[in-house]
């Protein structure tokens, strides 16, 4: 039903430097395997074989992650290695990968609009690859995104509760709770200071778009920062009750920063690798 997912992976991931200066933040590995690659397993795992990646300068390892590399296939074959380039290869043999490149970092809504080329008019997914969602054992974030909107059909953000001390640095969403952990969202407010708050229930970097999302973007107007803000576009949507906040099972790593990035190396060492 959602057959492809979009990846804005065109920032400059400015808190991460100097890491971040020539490699893309999507490239930081989690153990032994880069951010953006868990992204695209989570969206394989919710049926998405179409990966649509919104890039920009600097970015084009990301393009030679999922491509097959023949020196390297050529090097290691016949060896103990080879496992190693199993799940990779797995992937590029079942997924297509797209690109296009977003020239001026006018924020995560003008990416996503960006993306509307390799989009076109379905409902989408979307991945913020530096959230990194785990629910060992369970189903993945977007997979049961997914499974609500095979029932409702409208766009969907996942949720999560954020100390009242760090609203500011996400989309803050208010509304009715519909079912358990499903809420109609009835305002939302980009990075609103403690006092401004109307909730402590947090936009995390998983989205079901459906297409007239687009066509909302094209007219939103700069917000905060000078930025198209994909929050302000989904508040027209949820004017007109079609949007909806969920609270997701599992737990999420926000691996653009430091702590996060580091508390995820250290669940998922112990979680696989030890
Ligand atoms: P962030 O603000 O977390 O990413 O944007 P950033 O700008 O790369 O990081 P910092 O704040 O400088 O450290 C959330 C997501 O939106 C993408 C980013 O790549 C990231 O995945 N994004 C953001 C774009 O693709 N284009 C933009 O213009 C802005």
């Amino acid at each position: 039903m959602i057959h492809k997912c979009l990846f804005p992976a065109a920032g400059y991931g400015t808190r991460f430097l100097p890491a971040t200066k020539a490699m893309p933040k999507e490239m930081l590995p989690i153990v032994n395997k880069p951010l953006i690659q868990y992204g695209v397993e989570e969206a394989l795992e919710a049926g998405c074989h179409t990966m649509a990646i919104v890039t920009g300068r600097g970015k084009r390892s990301i393009e030679d992650h999922f491509d097959t590399s023949y020196e390297l296939e050529h090097q290691i074959k016949g060896t103990d290695k080879e496992s190693y380039l199993k799940e990779i290869r797995s992937l590029i043999q079942t997924c297509t990968f797209s690109y296009t490149r977003q020239n001026e970092m006018k924020g995560l809504g003008h990416a996503i609009l960006t993306g509307e080329t390799l989009i076109g008019q379905e409902a989408f997914a979307v991945i913020l690859a530096d959230d990194l969602c785990a629910n060992m054992g369970g189903k993945g974030v977007l997979s049961q995104m997914v499974g609500l909107y095979k029932k409702y059909c409208c766009s969907i953000v996942a949720i999560e509760e954020v100390d009242m001390s760090d609203v500011d640095k996400y989309g803050i969403i208010e509304g009715e709770e519909i079912e358990k952990g499903v809420y109609k969202i009835s305002n939302m407010t980009e990075k609103p200071s403690r006092e401004e708050a109307k909730s402590n229930l947090a936009v995390i970097g998983r989205y079901i778009l459906t297409p007239d999302i687009f066509n909302i973007l094209r007219v939103t107007k700069p917000g905060k920062k000078g930025e198209i803000q994909i929050t302000d576009a989904l508040l027209e949507q949820a004017k007109a009750g079609r949007v909806l906040a969920y609270k997701f099972e599992g737990k999420r790593y926000d691996c653009g920063n430091i702590n996060g990035f580091v508390r995820a190396t250290n669940d998922f060492y112990e979680a696989y690798h030890r």
